[in-house]
């Protein structure tokens, strides 16, 4: 190959990989493992090469900067108010991937006036020139503020427990989603599985209601085993997949970044992930 071949095959390669993959992570039930699955996603992304990117959306019960122990000064809240920008928040996890922390309480995204809406989605806009991905931990439920971030995102991760109660809730998400029209990969995680038969049967279980009465199609983004050494990390303020790599958990949520990483989850979108986000309120 000439050189200057080459140089224009790198300037592709470049030009490729800068496209921004972004991930929300939701639920129906609360609790069921959204911001830990959210985090840890995170560290194994960007321990894979990725440039990531990890936001708090959980706009009632931000808490990603207690699950890892950070040393956060300013958060959301600062930038909405326009005293910090995006940038000024941001904090290093440890492997490399950056978190910008949220504010539990926060006013709702559609409650914002146009002006600090506008200021604020626009700042979280130049995540997206700095990263290969952009995980959005969400809140739970079907409340427009979490909607309209699963709706904007290339991929919704719905994350529920094998337990009735929050497969129906994230039935009830999967439904919301297909309904809105929802242009992404719709994709469910089982968490705290007791073996892999009860997972495969609750994705199963979903899967086959949601092609069946919506025409939906739910993808598989795996599961993860339900493990003590999560709750432990958490005690620690560390995340479990830099406490304990080689756990249940660890393992299973490897096989999941796996998955998201062979997998083009790129949708064919005009406009930017946040630029979508605003224009859900227009
Ligand atoms: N795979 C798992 N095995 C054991 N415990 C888990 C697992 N996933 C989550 N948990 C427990 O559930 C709690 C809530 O998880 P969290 O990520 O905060 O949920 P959410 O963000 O959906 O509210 C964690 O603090 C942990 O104790
Ligand atoms: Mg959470």
């Amino acid at each position: 190959m000439r050189t200057d071949d080459q140089a224009s095959r790198l300037r592709q390669l470049m030009h490729e990989t800068r496209q921004t993959q972004t991930i929300a992570v939701t639920s129906g039930k609360g609790g069921v493992g959204k911001s830990n699955i959210a985090l840890n996603l995170s560290i194994l992304l960007s321990a894979s090469g990725r440039r990531v990117a990890l936001v708090d959306a959980d706009l009632a019960l931000a808490n990603l900067d207690v699950l890892v122990d950070v040393n956060v000064l300013a958060n959301l809240s600062h930038v909405i108010a326009g005293t910090r920008s995006v940038e000024d928040i941001i904090v290093d996890l440890p492997g490399g991937a950056q978190l910008v922390p949220g504010a539990s309480g926060l006013a709702k995204l559609a409650e914002l006036s146009e002006f600090q809406r506008a200021r604020l989605l626009n700042d979280l806009a130049s995540l997206e020139a700095d990263n290969d991905s952009i995980i959005i931990d969400t809140g739970a439920g079907i409340g427009p503020d979490v909607l309209q971030f699963a709706i904007s995102a290339d991929m919704t991760i719905v994350v529920t427990t094998p337990e009735p109660t929050a497969v129906t809730d994230a039935y009830a998400v999967v439904k919301v989603m297909h309904k809105k029209g929802y242009a992404g990969q719709l994709a469910l995680l089982v968490n705290r599985a007791t073996d892999r038969h009860e997972a495969r049967s609750t994705y199963q279980r979903l899967s086959s209601v949601a092609r069946k009465f919506l025409g939906a199609k739910v993808l598989d983004a795996g599961y993860v085993l339900e493990d003590p050494r999560v709750r432990q990390a958490v005690q620690a303020r560390k995340p479990f997949v830099t406490a304990s790599p080689r756990c249940l958990a660890s393992r299973c949520l490897a096989a999941v970044a796996n998955k998201i990483s062979r997998k083009s989850t790129f949708v064919e979108q005009k406009e930017n992930f946040f630029r979508r986000v605003a224009n859900w309120f227009a």
